[in-house]
């Protein structure tokens, strides 16, 4: 067998941070902006990227990256082609789990929830934000279906461009759209040294609307 070298062999030590009880806000929802807000100020490269995770109408599981672009305390938003992958599996199963990996800050946090489109007016309003280029290539692309060549899509976006040019409004395609995950399990991890790590985990009933119950579990 060959040697696997350093990144499958090494033991990096998670250091001296810890995650007490008593630092938690009393509510999961202040204490994930305090720890995203921390990995932005600490350098995370995109911290507001997380790893969707969702289950198809055939029980497969699948994840795949999104960013988060909106969160209070009714959950968590992301945006992306309704008709793709995950569109489809989350209409099977409208649960996901959004897994956030601060690797640098030896921290992940991990929300299990149930999804649902938001509304129109909140699509219109994040489409509207979202550079020209990006709006053309959201229409030109219909996610994750095949596609015979790369040269195909450039030209669908060349004909798009001539329709809509920059500076023109691009409408919203019906497809595209946001979901928000209303969560009802949020844990937060924080690795210790010698793997000792700390993990509180908040849950809530399946209802998602019950009191947060908090928990440690061993690591
Ligand atoms: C850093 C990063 C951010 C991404 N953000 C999004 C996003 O916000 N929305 C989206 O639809 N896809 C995003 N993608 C692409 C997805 O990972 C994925 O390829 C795409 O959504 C199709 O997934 P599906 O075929 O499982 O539906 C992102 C990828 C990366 C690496």
């Amino acid at each position: 067998m060959t040697d696997p070298g350093l990144p499958l062999s090494q033991h990096t030590d998670y250091g001296a941070e810890r995650l007490d009880e008593a630092d938690l806000a009393a509510d999961p929802s202040p204490q994930f902006d305090r720890w995203l807000a921390d990995a932005a100020e600490r350098g995370v490269y995109e911290p507001n990227a997380m790893v969707v995770g969702t289950i198809d109408a055939d029980g497969v599981p699948s994840s795949r990256t999104v960013l988060l672009r909106a969160h209070d305390e009714r959950g968590f938003v992301f945006y992306t082609d309704r008709s793709s992958r995950k569109g489809r599996a989350l209409a099977a199963h409208p649960v996901a789990t959004l897994l956030f990996p601060w690797y640098s800050l030896h921290r992940q946090v991990i929300v299990t929830g149930d999804v649902a489109p938001v509304g129109d007016d909140e699509s219109d309003a994040y489409w509207r934000t979202r550079p020209h280029g990006s709006r053309l290539a959201g229409t030109a692309s219909r996610q994750s279906e095949p596609i015979a060549s790369r040269d195909e899509l450039e030209a669908r976006v060349r004909e798009l461009e001539a329709e809509h040019p920059e500076g023109s409004p691009v409408p919203r395609p019906g497809r595209w759209g946001g979901y928000r995950v209303t969560p009802w399990r949020i844990e937060f991890w924080q690795g210790r040294t010698s793997r000792l790590h700390d993990r509180l985990v908040f849950t809530r009933d399946g209802s998602a609307r019950g009191e947060w119950k908090l928990e440690r579990l061993q690591p």
